[in-house]
């Protein structure tokens, strides 16, 4: 088992990840990672490109997911991606100009009965229209 290095705790370096790594993972943090766990950099990067939860794609302060799954697809999750695309101009893997907000879709949020759903930084929000997207993200502004 894999013991968790005190150099590469969250805690210790919350504020570094939040301003510097703009929610994601840049290749200098793979290199840093696999010298403090002395591991192969090609054993943390297949982990950080195996798991969809890392990005080494840049994220929004916010990141929004648009439920892709068969439920909220049934009942308009694609209306939302449209939305998004044309009210606020962001596309699935895109950013906001400001860095305030990210796109991404995801298979299911866990809440199919409030279909269609949209998660900002892990809050849901359900029965989502096209209508309220902006005024879904003003809550976040
Ligand atoms: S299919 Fe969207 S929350 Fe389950």
């Amino acid at each position: 088992m894999l013991e968790t290095k005190e150099a590469i705790r969250w805690e210790d370096h919350e504020d570094y990840y939040r301003e510097e790594m703009e929610n994601s993972i840049t290749p200098e943090m793979i290199e840093m990672i696999s010298s403090e766990l002395e591991i192969p950099a090609s054993k943390a990067y297949g982990v950080v490109t195996f798991y969809n939860y890392f990005s080494m794609v840049p994220k929004g302060k916010y990141i929004v997911q648009v439920c892709t799954g068969t439920s909220c697809y049934v009942k308009g999750g694609q209306k939302l991606l449209d939305a998004f695309n044309k009210k606020i101009g962001l596309k699935p893997k895109g950013i906001t100009d400001d860095g305030l907000f990210s796109l991404d879709t995801v298979r299911c949020l866990g809440a199919c009965g409030l279909s269609p759903v949209i998660s900002v930084n892990g809050e849901i929000h359900g029965r989502v229209k096209p209508g309220s997207l902006e005024d879904i993200l003003g809550m976040y502004r």
